[in-house]
């Protein structure tokens, strides 16, 4: 059995000038449920599609088991379910018949063909709507068809090119269970713009900008501390005898606090307070903080760690023109 079940080596694609995917380089093991996060236009889903065998790359190599997807597109597509971009289905078709097509399609064995069609009808929630046309569906049922046809032939690698994309937070939740609940059996690598998904449902995050990849870590550690220097404590004092506060020596002593690498004045809590952000390392500096705001004859009047959230790293890594 090979030990990864994707690896994209120098990766590279051009549409006519524009160069989409720019050497592109990662392997996911066996087993993995992986995010794949950009920017709109990073080259997420020219990538997916060059993985699920429906396009060409320019350059580099793709392979699926261990298999060569441009050499042998047939054979990687028996071990890959892909869930396109905009889920291209026959609109004027009832469900359970384009499953049928579609397992037509797929080569599933005619004896299975049945047991397979209704594995994947229950798996994804659609025995209600087999009978309905697939015009007659809400995006949320849709996107269930999609998935069902995705894993009738039973592939080991999920591809899904914004599963949760123009859902609403329920149907977000559903489909998001759905691609757990498959996840626990299958490698799945899906893109999305919803951050908090990733964090819900991937072990891992490939993060990619302008066709390379920026980050590939764990949901946690991108968004630890150390990504962004320090976690952010917001504290807002006054004074305990309700006299004028001096914002500066305030100010100066947080920054001689050991441990704080930052301070910035923000909004206080109305007259007579002052508040400010404190950036720090990994050491807890809520317990000095404290005692300084005492020694300074200071009340705390609000005190709250702000935890580097991925949107921050996100933006970090993607935000071309302040890294320009
Ligand atoms: N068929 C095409 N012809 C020409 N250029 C294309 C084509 N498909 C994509 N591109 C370009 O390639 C780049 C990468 O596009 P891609 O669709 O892979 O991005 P994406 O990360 O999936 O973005 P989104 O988040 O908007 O879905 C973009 O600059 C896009 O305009
Ligand atoms: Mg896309």
């Amino acid at each position: 059995m090979p030990s990864s079940m994707i690896r994209i080596e120098g990766l590279t694609k051009h549409y006519g000038p524009t160069q989409a995917v720019k050497g592109l380089s990662f392997e996911v093991p066996r087993g993995q449920v992986v995010g794949f996060l950009g920017p709109n236009g990073a080259g997420k889903s020219t990538t997916m599609r060059i993985l699920a065998g429906s396009l060409n790359p320019t350059g580099g190599k793709a392979f699926v088991g261990d298999i060569d997807v441009v050499a042998d597109p047939v054979g990687a597509r028996k071990l890959i379910g892909y869930l396109p971009e905009s889920n291209p289905l026959y609109d004027e078709m009832m469900v359970v018949d384009y499953l049928r097509f579609v397992a037509d399609v797929r080569d599933v064995p005619k004896d299975l063909r049945a047991q397979r069609i209704k594995n994947a009808v229950e798996r994804c929630g659609l025995s209600g709507v087999i009978s309905k046309d697939i015009n007659q569906l809400s995006r949320g049922y849709r996107q269930r068809v999609g998935l069902a046809a995705a894993i009738l032939h039973e592939p080991d690698l999920l591809i899904l090119d914004e599963p949760t994309a123009g859902l609403d937070p329920n149907q977000i939740v559903e489909i998001r269970n759905l691609i757990k609940e498959l996840g626990k059996e299958k490698t799945v690598i899906l893109s999305t713009h919803i951050l908090s998904e990733v964090q819900t449902t991937c072990s891992r995050v490939l993060i990619i900008n302008e066709g390379r990849l920026v980050a590939d870590d764990t949901p946690e550690r991108l968004t630890a501390a150390s990504t962004e220097g320090g976690a952010k404590v917001h504290v807002v004092v006054g004074h305990r005898h309700g006299q004028a506060l001096d914002a500066t020596a305030i100010r100066n002593a947080f920054a001689a606090m050991a441990g704080v690498s930052g301070v910035e004045s923000v909004e206080g809590d109305g007259p007579n307070t002052l508040g400010f952000e404190l950036r720090h390392g990994a050491d807890d500096v809520r317990r000095v903080l404290f005692e300084t705001v005492v020694k300074h004859d200071l009340v705390l009047l609000e005190l709250r760690r702000t935890q580097v959230s991925l949107e921050d790293t996100f933006r970090k890594l993607t935000d071309t023109r302040r890294a320009a």
